[in-house]
């Protein structure tokens, strides 16, 4: 890995924990539960990398139609895990966001989550964003009704203005966007930053997605081009 090419913001879409019980012969839920040690590993492993921000995509706005089993057993696995990592996640310095229509959670989950944020919210190590109700045509519309509310102008609306309108304000966009379970899709995951991330899709499933699985995405990322519309020529000549 060369670690002077390491990217700064990774996202994750953590897919096939479904998949990973059923070959096991486990329920669903099995799957999950060790997606959320997968999770742990992985965010140790980018403070090591020296990766500043990771974004990961814990439940989705359509992920409410699974089976009520299963949003009841995630709900209390985002509960539980708050309760017994922030222990953790203060002694590594990291900081945690919950980013996502979370007011639609049980008014128990949302002050575990923003108490779980505003005790970390000082902290200099690794950004986890936890995408939690979290859709990206739900978060466009929502950056659309906080800019009709602020009364902002047709010339005041750029670029710029849309991503400070953004559950991820003040960030920067992901440099590379890892899906694990092979599933070539984007799935409604953070339609707007995505725009020049890198794609890099697995066969693995996200239990099995773990340190060396990483740094083999990062390695695959450093081989490609970033181009950003420009040509090979342009990009080389101004390295
Ligand atoms: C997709 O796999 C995974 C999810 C919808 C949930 C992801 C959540 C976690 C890994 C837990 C995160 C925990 C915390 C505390 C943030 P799938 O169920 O769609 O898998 P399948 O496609 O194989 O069925």
């Amino acid at each position: 890995m060369d670690s002077k090419n390491i990217p700064q913001h990774i996202a994750a879409i953590m897919d096939g924990n479904g998949r990973w019980a059923k070959e096991r012969g486990l329920p669903r839920l099995a799957g999950h539960r060790e997606g959320t040690e997968a999770l742990r590993e992985i965010l140790r492993a980018c403070a090591e990398f020296g990766i500043k921000y990771l974004t990961v995509y814990a439940f989705s706005t359509e992920n409410w139609q699974r089976p009520k089993e299963e949003v009841e057993f995630l709900m209390s696995l985002f509960a539980e895990k708050i309760e017994s990592e922030l222990e953790e996640l203060m002694a590594n310095q990291v900081k945690i966001n919950f980013l996502g229509r979370t007011q639609e959670f049980s008014a128990e989950l949302q002050q575990k989550m923003q108490g779980a944020a505003e005790k970390t919210k000082h902290n200099a190590g690794v950004v986890l964003n936890i995408m939690a109700n979290y859709g990206g045509r739900a978060e466009l519309v929502d950056a659309m009704q906080s800019m009709i509310k602020e009364q902002l102008t047709i010339n005041n609306v750029d670029e710029e203005t849309i991503g400070k309108h953004l559950y991820t304000k003040g960030m920067p966009d992901p440099d590379l966007l890892i899906r694990t379970a092979n599933e070539m899709r984007i799935s409604n995951f953070l339609l707007w930053q995505i725009a020049y991330a890198e794609i890099y899709v697995t066969p693995v499933l996200w239990p099995d997605f773990r340190r060396e699985q990483l740094k083999e995405a990062i390695e695959a990322y450093q081989q490609r081009l970033r181009k950003f519309g420009q040509t090979e020529e342009q990009i080389k000549h101004a390295a």
